[in-house]
């Protein structure tokens, strides 16, 4: 059976507490024309305990990283459970600006991943080449590893999302061909299916880089995208909501 696909905004470094405007108009225009997709909201932690109370039953809000551990001396994170606490449903670990950034690891990857799946929440692990591997012809080899690595052992298709994000297509207006995409996921479900049985045929597993209202339906087309996390076109209503006809009759 294929998984309800999922849209996902990341909305990165952005949005003060009037960005909530985004988040209402965004409700209107879903209730108006409900899409076949489940529709996910990541905002800045400062907003997470506001989008929740206010998204209402269409829309998710989840949180875009989390420490490893559930409390202690950590001066300026976040846990899962915090995050559980102002009412997210998911949270993104592994981000490549997370592991650009801070140097975030495989390992510390997996870490972030475990600690969200034990307060029950789900996790999206993302995962993606810079353009220098894929022009060395390793692009598969690359994600399966940085995957085989970062996703945990307990993860099940309820509470793992995968997404493919390629680094050099991230808010550069770039995104991989049609074909490249199909190589891509295909080879992720056939990793996930090799290593999980037959529930690997239940992940999600989105697509993520300059997806934008007039691609999206091609890139959401292809074979084994079961969704998109979505960047620059997440932050206005009108722009993630015209994403969202792809999944729309
Ligand atoms: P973009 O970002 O849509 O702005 O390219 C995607 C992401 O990094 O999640």
């Amino acid at each position: 059976m294929k998984p309800m696909p999922l849209v996902a905004g990341n909305w990165k470094m952005n949005g003060l507490r009037a960005s909530q405007a985004e988040l209402d108009a965004l409700k209107h225009m879903i209730a108006e024309a409900p899409p076949q997709c489940e529709v996910l909201i990541c905002p800045p932690f400062t907003l997470v305990g506001a989008f929740s109370a206010a998204s209402g039953e269409t829309i998710g809000i989840g949180g875009q990283d989390c420490h490893a551990k559930v409390s202690g001396a950590h001066t300026g994170d976040i846990s899962a459970a915090m995050l559980k606490d102002c009412g997210a449903k998911y949270v993104i670990v592994g981000h490549s600006e997370r592991r650009a950034d801070h140097g975030e690891t495989d390992d510390m990857v997996r870490a972030k991943a475990e600690a969200v799946l034990a307060e029950g929440l789900v996790a999206i692990v993302c995962a993606g080449e810079r353009e220098d591997v894929r022009d060395a012809g390793k692009a598969c080899e690359h994600v399966l590893s940085q995957l085989a690595s970062s996703v945990p052992e307990g993860a099940t298709p309820e509470n793992t999302v995968i997404a493919y994000e390629p680094v050099w297509a991230i808010g550069t207006g770039r995104t991989p061909t049609t074909g490249n995409l199909e190589e891509m996921h295909g080879a992720i479900r056939a990793a996930l299916v090799e290593r999980f049985g037959a529930a690997g045929n239940g992940f999600r597993i989105l697509y993520g880089g300059s997806v934008n209202a007039g691609n999206a339906r091609d890139l959401m087309a292809v074979a084994n995208v079961d969704g998109g996390l979505v960047g620059g076109a997440s932050l206005k209503a009108a722009d993630f909501n015209g994403i969202m006809d792809a999944y729309r009759g």
